[in-house]
């Protein structure tokens, strides 16, 4: 992120200073989370040959455990292909998850089919890094946000319909003059508002957030950071919140998790994680953020090679070919995550140790 960016962002939202994203509601039931994602993995087939012969697979997310608290954000952080969108998508079942299981308030989804598992779509959604492809150029806004409510049968007349229609469109920020337009007459910031409004038509709990403002202008990303900040305060909705640039989690989250080739390498408190990442390749990752006084400029990591591909991971630690400390038991023995320091979790045998850039 720029030192511009970074400025924008402070500019529009106040920063660090702001208020906390989350809001922990009183009449949450505690005790229980509201997602609980245990050892999912989702390997696809790779077909071969003439008879399309399955003999590999893409582990784009390989055995990865996690939970959300009601009205929390999760951010999830990683490099490009890391597996992040995969996640995302199996979590709400638009892929469908190899093992493990996706427990939403204790019920497990990846059990469900047909209208039970349509009836607990409402409560989690998920938005996209592209507004555009997500939304049906052939409709116009009231007709985008109006399908959101028939589906559900959220209305029960004409004029209530019509009524809800506008206000999400005035909750999102949208002049509701604007319903009648279709998805081509907005900018990209309108088009993300729509698509939330189509989202919050279901009343979520829980909403997968895959890049939203990655595709944004600078000041425009603060803006609709901003506004799901709102919405979240207004209406205890969580979020896994999904990003490859740290400032941007680093402002919305409460907790964050890397990502490396599939799996979680770390998680933390975003603050700690910023401030003691502990695992080499987070270390990388914050190198790499600039910081807003040029004069505590960091020393940026510089990785070798690319990340191994996903069919074949490498054996022991999945990032031992890119990581400048790792030894020869690197090579074999896969580092679990475990807890580091409290409520701090590193994949890494050498957690710990810091990584000085080479000059
Ligand atoms: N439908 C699919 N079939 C096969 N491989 C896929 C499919 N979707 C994603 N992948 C692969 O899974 C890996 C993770 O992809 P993705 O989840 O999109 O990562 P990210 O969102 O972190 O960029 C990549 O190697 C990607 O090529
Ligand atoms: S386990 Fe070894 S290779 Fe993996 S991150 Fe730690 S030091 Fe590096
Ligand atoms: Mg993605």
């Amino acid at each position: 992120m720029s030192l511009l960016r970074r400025f924008v962002i402070f500019a529009v939202c106040g920063y660090k200073d702001c208020a906390p994203t989350e809001l922990h509601f009183e009449s949450f039931d505690i005790g229980m989370s509201l997602l609980e994602v245990k050892d999912l993995k989702v390997h696809f087939p790779v077909k071969h040959g003439m008879f399309s012969r399955v003999r590999e697979f893409v582990k784009a997310v390989d055995d990865v455990s996690f939970a959300i608290e009601p009205g929390e954000t999760l951010g999830l952080v990683g490099e490009s292909g890391c597996g992040k969108t995969t996640l995302g998508r199996a979590i709400v079942r638009l892929v469908e998850p190899t093992a493990g299981s996706v427990l939403l308030s204790g019920e497990d989804i990846t059990q469900m089919n047909g209208s039970e598992l349509r009836a607990r779509r409402r409560k989690f959604q998920m938005i996209f890094q592209d507004p555009y492809g997500s939304l049906n150029p052939r409709m116009t806004v009231e007709q985008i946000v109006g399908e959101a409510l028939d589906i559900h049968q959220l209305t029960d007349s004409k004029s209530a319909r019509q009524k809800r229609i506008l206000e999400l469109l005035q909750d999102v920020g949208l002049d509701p003059v604007y319903a009648q337009r279709y998805p081509h007459e907005f900018s990209g910031g309108q088009r993300q508002r729509i698509g939330i409004a189509r989202t919050l038509a279901v009343e979520p709990e829980l909403i997968i957030c895959d890049e939203p403002v990655s595709a944004l202008d600078v000041s425009v990303q603060a803006q609709i950071i901003n506004l799901l900040q709102d919405l979240q305060q207004q209406r205890g909705i969580a979020y896994l919140f999904i990003a490859h640039d740290l400032a941007v989690i680093e402002h919305i989250s409460r907790r964050v998790m890397v990502m490396y080739l599939g799996k979680i390498v770390e998680t933390a408190d975003a603050k700690t994680i910023i401030r003691e990442p502990q695992h080499p390749y987070t270390q990388a990752l914050i190198s790499a953020v600039p910081e807003v006084d040029p004069e505590t400029k960091r020393q940026r990591i510089i990785l070798p090679g690319d990340v191994p591909s996903p069919i074949h991971p490498p054996p022991g630690c999945p990032f031992h070919p890119r990581c400048p400390i790792a030894e020869a038991r690197c090579q074999t023995e896969v580092p679990a995550l475990r807890e580091v320091k409290k409520d701090h979790f590193a994949a890494c045998h050498l957690a710990g140790t810091k990584i000085e850039p080479k000059r």
